[in-house]
């Protein structure tokens, strides 16, 4: 698969065959995506966490609000990457937190390189932050920015994409506004 066709096929999938495993080897590649993506400085600001017990992953789920569509798959999901930012390692520049937008690029590269080995994930920040940090000890001023549940995707996944904005409402040339086309 290149580089096109995970961008193109990657979906975000909340139902896992329960009990298949996603391999140690495999873990660890989808954690260096992350680890290899680019910063701000390269600073770096991240941390990543494996999550394989069935107590801490439903401890995790349980953070999630009810009516998060992810929260089973965190309970079922064979492991979690959680993705930790670490704002005093990053900066914030003309108001724009930097070490979060390196983290969304870790996360962005996570999911492709997830979808390249045909594990099924979905990125998951809509939770408490803060208690989910405290579950896992992690040092004061870390930030929960998402947990990627890892499985296998369940036959009856979505496979159609999500509705995307049209190009030319998006995109332009030269001036905002102008047509690109
Ligand atoms: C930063 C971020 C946070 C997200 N948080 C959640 C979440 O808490 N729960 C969930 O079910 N999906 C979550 N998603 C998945 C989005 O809903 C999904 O990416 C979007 O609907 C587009 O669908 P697709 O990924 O299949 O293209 C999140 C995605 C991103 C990028």
């Amino acid at each position: 698969m290149d580089v096109a066709e995970a961008i193109a096929g990657r979906r975000s999938i909340r139902k896992f065959q329960e009990g298949k495993e996603v391999s140690p080897a495999d873990v660890e590649t989808i954690v260096q995506a992350g680890r290899l993506a680019p910063s701000w400085k390269n600073e770096q600001p991240w941390r990543f966490l494996v999550v394989r017990s069935v107590e801490m992953r439903n401890a995790i789920a349980d953070c999630l609000p009810q009516g998060n569509p992810a929260m089973n798959t965190i309970r079922v999901a064979s492991a979690l990457i959680v993705l930790l930012g670490v704002p005093a390692e990053g900066e914030v520049h003309q108001d724009k937190p930097f070490w979060l937008v390196d983290c969304g690029i870790a996360g962005a590269s996570m999911y492709l390189q997830a979808t390249e080995l045909g594990i099924a994930t979905v990125w998951v920040s809509l939770l408490d932050g803060p208690a989910i940090c405290r579950l896992l000890k992690a040092p004061e001023g870390t930030e929960c920015v998402g947990v990627f549940p890892l499985g296998y995707a369940l036959s009856d996944a979505p496979t159609k994409p999500r509705p995307r904005k049209a190009l030319e409402d998006i995109a332009f040339f030269e001036e905002y506004g102008r047509s690109l086309a």
